[in-house]
């Protein structure tokens, strides 16, 4: 059998390190940056309420959390339309590589991973939105998605800081 690479992302069970891991990813990418709900100057204790919140939407089935690293390199979620008119589809959410390992390749893996697992569960559709006037928008249409739309000045970053969000989607067929 040939070995796993040590880079190959798993579907995460959630177990009593999960929260610390997730909230020290979130809160170092955060930090450095990272467009992922926060701005640089976000609370420790909002990161770390944000990741209890994930961690438990997870627990219930309603997200799924796949992760590359140990420790904890970089994660993705997939969340499936709740209901018949959207359970073809879901939300590709919070793909995040720690700093130290930001240009590894690990991102676009994770993303992979995410479109592989999208089609295990027999999805049509992913979509994702990333936030305007960062490299995100740029590196979605490298990995092969199309942007389908702007909502513009949708996301408030603070004091005169209104950024267009950037809608993609990944058509699975
Ligand atoms: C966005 C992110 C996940 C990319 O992960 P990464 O591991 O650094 O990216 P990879 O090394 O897998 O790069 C894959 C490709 O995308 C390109 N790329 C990476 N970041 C890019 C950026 N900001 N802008 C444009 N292209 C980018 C790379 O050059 C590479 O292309 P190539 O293979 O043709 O050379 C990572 O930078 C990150 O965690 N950022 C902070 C969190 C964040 O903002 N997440 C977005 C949520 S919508």
């Amino acid at each position: 059998m040939v070995p796993e690479p040590l880079t190959a992302p798993r579907l995460h069970r959630p177990g009593p390190g999960t929260v610390p891991a997730l909230t020290a990813l979130w809160t170092a990418v955060t930090r450095a940056g990272g467009a992922v709900g926060f701005v640089p100057d976000s609370t420790d204790e909002e990161i770390a309420a944000a990741a209890r919140e994930v961690v438990d939407e997870v627990r219930a089935g309603r997200q799924e959390l796949l992760t590359v690293g140990e420790p904890l390199a970089g994660v993705v979620f997939l969340r499936r339309g709740a209901g018949p008119r959207i359970a073809h589809r879901a939300d590709v959410l919070r793909l995040m590589v720690h700093p130290d390992r930001q240009g590894e390749g690990l991102g676009r893996v994770l993303l992979d991973a995410a479109v592989a697992r999208g089609r295990e569960l027999g999805l049509d559709l992913l979509l994702l939105s990333a936030r305007g006037g960062t490299g995100l928008p740029a590196f979605y249409t490298r990995l092969g998605w199309t942007e389908v739309g702007v909502f513009p000045a949708a996301l408030d970053l603070g004091p005169d800081d209104r950024r267009d969000e950037h809608w993609f989607q990944l058509r699975l067929g």
